[in-house]
């Protein structure tokens, strides 16, 4: 007998197994019974939500030759048989992951021009359609433009950003949520009877959050599970075992390293955990909640049940909570978020790991912009070597002050001739965090002769930027005073420099922009900047 993964075998077949996502099942539902079909539709959302299943059950019920009242295919008549055994021709799936180039969208789109064989519509599912190339993208445009009667387009995607606006704007959007825990841990359980499988609760909803908002992850994992201890009661205990999850053990000598902030043990028990062949991500989403856990021992009033914990785990949690304050388990878990969320992008992820483990260990590591910005200066200044200099003017000025030849006041000429320039002013400028920090203003000059930088307020990055450039110590903001003397070096004229930190004021039609933007325009080409 051929095995079927569950998630393949129980693929819904009608709108009502559908889960999670009940918006979009009664606007489509309604469409259908109103016949008001688009012809364009955008399916987006997470893995395993529901976008594929929803296009090919949508196709199935347009095509359904005595669909019900509310919307529903029959499930009985000639079309809905060939859909449920996979084997309709009105459904054209495309995986634009692996046929993303022009010719395998024409391939499909000379096809538009037959009517369909037996039913109504047509239906073509492009999944991961942002992988397209551009050449591919105006391909499908064109089609999408005037697609003939038959023809219906659901482009499904986790990644919207990625498509072209003339696409998006012609297609109707459709948001599939992250499924909560509560609905998948009710479809693995109607799974399980349908299998006839027998699990404790626990582990059925341990699963379930396991699968993290995806209802095609969460049945993966119990599949894993019920592989592992086949004709088995599917027990907590053992649902942990199969998925490997890290016994708590682990968690607690882990914990104990950071709160005494011993990092070499921190990080040999991260080596342990390597060594084991952890999923890393895993391992960090795992800590947080076992985190989790001590936090709800710690706010007290029986949350024992809450707990996804063998008994004897709880009593010894018991003793890890005394040690340990709220706040401080707040901090960890706030920390451990920011790791996770970094971990599902990286591809160092051990590297990335143990910074966050030592950032765990040593608070004073973990700061509020500002405090980055001085830890910046500070170190600038000792590698630099010496008290009250500062970044830009260490070519030009000495330790000891010397007697200034001052400037005559710059004409508004003058400083706009430099603000012109100022890529080339800018490259000039021998510390290369001053560079950094001019390079995220927009620089312009002002009527009265100044020259402005203006930083977006909303960009955390910008932020930093501009705290740096007002910087204050003894009452004097070095840097912005580093960089007028330096300005007024390469002028040759007096410059005064305004700082200011909001887009708004800044006079639109006088901009030269960053100095990214002014080589992309020089030179016509995009410029990347990867990270300063
Ligand atoms: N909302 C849901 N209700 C019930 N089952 C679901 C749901 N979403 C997913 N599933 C289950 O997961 C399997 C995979 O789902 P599907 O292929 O529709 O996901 P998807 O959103 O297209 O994911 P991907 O982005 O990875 O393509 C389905 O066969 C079904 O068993
Ligand atoms: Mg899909
Ligand atoms: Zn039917």
């Amino acid at each position: 007998m051929s095995y079927m993964a569950l998630y393949r075998k129980f693929r819904p077949r009608e709108f009502s197994e559908v889960k999670g996502q009940d918006h979009i099942v009664s606007t489509l539902k309604n469409q259908i019974k109103t016949d008001r079909i688009g012809h364009a539709y955008l399916f987006v959302g997470t893995r395993g939500t529901g976008k594929t299943t929803m296009a090919k059950l949508f196709s199935k019920a347009i095509n359904c030759e005595s669909p019900r009242e509310d919307g529903s295919p029959c499930g009985q008549c000639a079309c809905c048989r060939s859909a449920d055994a996979g084997s309709s021709m009105n459904v054209i799936e495309m995986d634009a992951a692996s046929n993303n180039g022009v010719d395998d969208v024409r391939r499909i789109i000379e096809e538009v021009s037959y009517p369909p064989t037996e039913g109504r519509y047509k239906v073509y599912i492009i999944d991961e359609v942002h992988m397209l190339s551009t050449a591919a993208f105006n391909a499908l445009l064109k089609t999408l433009e005037e697609p003939p009667s038959y023809v219906i387009f659901i482009l499904a995607t986790t990644e919207p950003h990625k498509l072209p606006v003339t696409i998006l704007s012609r297609c109707q959007r459709y948001d599939f949520h992250r499924i909560s825990n509560e609905i998948i841990a009710s479809r693995l359980r109607e799974l399980t009877d349908a299998e006839g499988v027998q699990i404790e609760e626990r582990a059925l909803s341990y699963i379930a959050r396991a699968g993290d908002g995806s209802m095609r992850d969460a049945i993966s994992l119990l599949d894993q599970c019920i592989a592992f201890y086949l004709g088995e009661e599917l027990t907590f205990d053992k649902a942990l075992l199969a998925l490997g999850a890290v016994d708590t053990d682990i968690f607690s000598r882990l914990t104990r390293c950071i709160t005494i902030h011993d990092v070499a043990g921190a990080l040999s028990v991260l080596d342990e955990v390597v060594g084991q062949g952890r999923e890393l991500s895993q391992f960090i989403t795992d800590f947080i909640w076992y985190l989790r856990n001590l936090m709800l021992i710690k706010s007290g009033g029986g949350m024992e049940d809450a707990l996804d914990m063998t008994s004897d785990n709880v009593a010894r949690l018991k003793e890890e909570a005394a040690q340990l304050e709220l706040p401080v388990i707040f901090r960890y878990i706030r920390v451990l978020s920011d790791l996770s969320a970094k971990l599902r992008f990286s591809t160092q992820k051990r590297v990335i790991t143990e910074i966050g483990l030592i950032t765990l260990c040593r608070p004073q590591m973990e700061d509020d912009a500002g405090s980055i910005v001085e830890r910046l200066i500070s170190i600038e200044d000792k590698l630099e070597g010496g008290e009250y200099q500062s970044a830009a003017a260490m070519p030009m000025m000495p330790s000891e002050p010397v007697e200034k030849v001052p400037f005559p006041d710059a004409l508004p000429e003058e400083v706009e001739d430099l603000a012109r320039r100022w890529p080339v002013v800018m490259a000039g400028i021998e510390s290369g965090m001053m560079r950094t920090m001019l390079a995220k203003a927009l620089v312009s000059a002002t009527p009265e002769g100044h020259i402005l930088l203006v930083y977006d307020m909303m960009q955390p990055e910008q932020r930093t930027a501009l705290e740096y450039m007002t910087y204050t110590r003894n009452e004097k903001l070095i840097n912005k005073l580093a960089l007028e003397e330096y300005l007024s070096g390469e002028a040759q004229a007096n410059i005064i420099v305004d700082i200011k930190g909001n887009e708004a004021s800044a006079p639109k039609e006088k901009m030269y922009t960053s100095i990214v933007d002014a080589i992309a325009r020089a030179t016509g080409t995009e410029v990347i900047v990867e990270d300063f």
